[in-house]
């Protein structure tokens, strides 16, 4: 008569069935986190962004006459020259992205995708853009050199 021996699970499949249960955990977590860090993107959670915003060289402050509206395509801004002050808007559409032109006669932008118009200033007088163009952050350097942050 033979003993009976407890029945073992070959180490084999214990391996494996470790192995695949890792990799799916794992699959999870890194989707968990990718989740939460889009989710932190799209919330605009400080920190999370990488380095600061880009600086874009627009010219010297001689490229500006005063009393004049200049686009710099580099930046996608229109850069105002009034009353001794340097401005910038964002010439992106704030409805779809299209990018605004001047207006004859210097009288403010239109959006030439579905109409949407702006003042002098960027503030929203027409639809079916919501809101106004963005202003941007602009500076004059020490050597004339003049940068627009686009972001
Ligand atoms: S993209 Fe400018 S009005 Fe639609």
């Amino acid at each position: 008569m033979s003993q009976a021996q407890p029945p073992t699970e070959p180490t084999s499949d214990v391996t494996r069935r470790r192995f695949l249960a890792l990799l799916v955990h794992g699959g999870w977590a890194a989707a968990l986190g990718v989740l939460v860090y889009q989710i932190g993107r799209f919330l605009g959670a400080e920190g999370l962004t990488s380095g600061p915003s880009p600086l874009v060289a627009a010219g010297k402050l001689a490229d500006f006459p005063p009393d004049s509206t200049t686009y710099v395509p580099e930046a996608r801004a229109w850069v105002q020259h009034e009353a001794a002050a340097l401005t910038a808007l964002d010439a992106v559409c704030p409805h779809l992205g299209c990018l605004v032109q001047q207006k004859e006669g210097d009288s403010g932008f239109r959006c030439p995708c579905h109409g949407s118009e702006f003042g002098v200033n960027g503030e929203l007088e027409r639809g079916p853009a919501e809101r106004p163009l963005r202003q941007l952050e602009i500076q004059t350097r020490p050597d004339d050199t003049v940068t627009i942050r686009t972001t």
